[in-house]
């Protein structure tokens, strides 16, 4: 949540432009405001607004700002409602010192009403406003320099942050700290970049240097320096390489992000396939061995555990549960060294998995991961690692890296059929048959359900509600396949097991209600057809994403989306989500809104 980013240049043209382009890459963590601060004839210049970036860009004249250096924010509110005046960067009293900030300062409270007492002036309900005052004072009662006040800041500072500061006093270059919020350095000869992510960068530089917790950097033309701002020691660390192309984080001739990232899905999947990663065995042989097994995800990452808490039971037959990693608490009693946690993310920054993960090695367990993002906080705390190499998402809604992040838990839960012999060699051979063959029946799926899916959505579109209803594997379809509807049609979707739904739900169900149906030829075939017959005679329009030939279901339904043949149970969550994905974004489509940029959410959610 908020995306930040800093440049220090060689020449003094374009730095507004310069840094809106970085945040534009930067717009899926928050679109509330954004703001820029620059030195210009030695004086700190901000220039912020409420809105999007395309919404203030010409108001504000961003593009034309000049100087060598700049930061700029792209917020996603918390403390104080989007406005002008919440909106970052904040200043001292002397408007010397510029702050952007992302993460939460829980002790802001205290430490605001220490300041007022010392004569600060406050003009915003943020947390983020008390850190250049906080650093003047320092600077002002203890007599310190601009970098030991900040430091001294950043040790006071309870909570989450990554921040980046700019001052008048100290016009070359731009100090930055961080504690649990996600920060990087770009490294390019002419151009020095640190920002949330790397898409901010990914145009100039592949070269990524990656900030760890309780670190404070210096970022100058010549360079960067690394400290810990606890014992201050120094820090060298080299950039690496990040194989991410620029083009990935551009639209690439797509209308929004989504699409495109709906389309990628078969290389993702295929570059999830091709890349043999050492982990994935010892990721297998560790939930095999271990007495219990938690995973841990937030959201869409939640739905794809699903599928990893079957097949563990399935194949390891063990008690294992996927946990919402906000409800963590409840299984901490739990947790011991005999514990595997499992978290599962796509930006590797959740806070809210990121902090059931910290308690749990507290505790003693074991930390494998799958997460999309290199070096983010959640590999940080991981004994393995199996990365899920989807490329930047940008589409604030997950779709490729739910693919890729279902693809990892069979992935695991099939080495873990082989190990614990669940899975006979042939079994297994053919497990992986299919499991190959993944990236082509999405792309089949994707070729024959796009333009149904683009009608369908214009009957959607005018609905205020709907059902999803799955059996087994396919409920957490179901459920991906409502969120998806939820949050960027707006269109309350509830999910649930089609068996269940006749317990209370179906009270709902009027003329022309929309119910779709998950319903693979598996074994819950039979029982979904119950379950269609029900919401029919009572008036519902239904929706079937079926096997292609499945003449019992598609005759029933109104629409058929058909999934191409021989993937019962294996693996149908990953092509059956596909359609729905569609469906969602037509959906919003139809309803101008923007599937990249939904009301209220952020893509990467940093708080608790
Ligand atoms: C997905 O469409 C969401 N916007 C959201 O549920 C997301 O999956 C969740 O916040 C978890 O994020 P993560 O995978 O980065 O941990």
């Amino acid at each position: 949540m908020c995306g930040i980013v800093g440049i220090v240049q060689r020449d003094s043209t374009k730095i507004g432009k310069n840094i809106i382009d970085s945040l534009r890459k930067l717009e899926y963590r928050g679109y509330d405001s954004v703001g820029i601060a620059t030195i210009d004839n030695d004086q700190v210049v901000v220039s912020k607004e409420q809105g999007k970036i395309t919404e203030v860009i010409d108001k504000m004249q961003l593009d034309d700002l000049h100087g060598k250096i700049a930061i700029g924010h792209t917020r996603w509110a918390t403390h104080g409602p989007p406005s002008k005046e919440n909106s970052h960067p904040h200043t001292d009293c002397k408007n010397e010192i510029a702050v952007i900030h992302n993460g939460i300062i829980e002790n802001f409270q205290s430490l605001k009403e220490e300041l007022v007492s010392q004569g600060h002036e406050f003009q915003s309900e943020t947390d983020t406003e008390l850190i250049p005052h906080l650093i003047e004072q320092l600077m002002q009662e203890k007599q310190m320099n601009l970098k030991d006040a900040i430091i001294h800041t950043a040790r006071k500072l309870e909570g989450t942050f990554a921040i980046c500061v700019l001052s008048s006093l100290e016009p070359d270059r731009i100090y930055c700290a961080k504690r649990d919020s996600p920060l990087v350095l770009g490294i390019n000869a002419d151009r020095m970049f640190c920002a949330s992510d790397i898409p901010a960068f990914l145009s100039h530089t592949q070269q990524v240097v990656l900030l760890h917790d309780e670190e404070f950097v210096t970022l100058s033309h010549d360079g960067y320096e690394i400290i810990n701002f606890r014992d201050m020691k120094k820090v060298n660390r080299k950039p690496y390489i990040v194989s991410w192309k620029p083009e990935m984080a551009q639209k690439g001739g797509f209308p929004h992000f989504m699409l495109k990232e709906i389309h990628e899905q078969p290389s993702s999947l295929a570059d999830y396939i091709r890349i043999k990663q050492p982990s994935l065995n010892k990721i297998a042989e560790k939930i095999y061995d271990a007495k219990k097994v938690f995973l841990l995800a937030a959201g869409t990452a939640h739905y794809s555990t699903l599928t990893g808490e079957n097949l563990i039971r399935k194949y390891a037959k063990k008690a294992c549960s996927a946990i919402i990693a906000s409800e963590y608490d409840s299984v901490s009693p739990l947790i011991d060294e005999e514990t595997i946690v499992l978290p599962v993310s796509q930006s590797g920054e959740t806070m809210d998995t990121i902090m059931a993960i910290k308690d749990a090695k507290k505790l003693g367990a074991k930390v494998l991961s799958a997460v999309n993002v290199i070096g983010s906080s959640i590999t940080r705390h991981s004994d393995e690692v199996l990365y899920l190499y989807a490329g930047p998402e940008i589409g604030v809604a997950a779709t490729k890296t739910y693919t890729a992040q279902t693809l990892s838990m069979w992935d695991i839960g099939l080495e873990i059929g082989k190990i614990s012999g669940e899975l006979g060699n042939n079994e297994y051979n053919e497990a992986r048959r299919l499991f190959n063959e993944i990236p082509s029946v999405v792309k089949q799926t994707i070729v024959r359900s796009e333009a149904l899916t683009n009608r369908i959505a214009s009957w959607f579109a005018k609905k205020s509600s709907s059902f999803y209803l799955g059996r087994g594997v396919n409920l957490q379809t179901a459920k991906e396949g409502a969120l998806k509807m939820k949050e960027i049609a707006y269109i309350h979707s509830e999910a649930y097991p089609a068996g269940e739904s006749k317990h209370g739900p179906i009270a709902l169900i009027e003329e022309d209600y929309p119910v779709v149906f998950i319903a693979p030829e598996d074994q819950t075939h039979k029982r979904m057809i119950g379950s269609i017959m029900e919401m029919k005679t009572r008036g519902a329009t239904t929706i079937g994403v079926i096997e292609e030939g499945d003449k019992e279901i598609g005759e029933l339904v109104k629409w058929k989306i058909e999934i191409p043949k021989g993937y019962s149970e294996m693996i149908t969550t990953i092509p059956y989500v596909v359609p729905l994905q569609l469906l969602a974004y037509y959906t919003a489509v139809r309803k101008n809104l923007s599937p990249d940029m939904p009301r209220n959410l952020s893509k990467s959610v940093t708080v608790l």
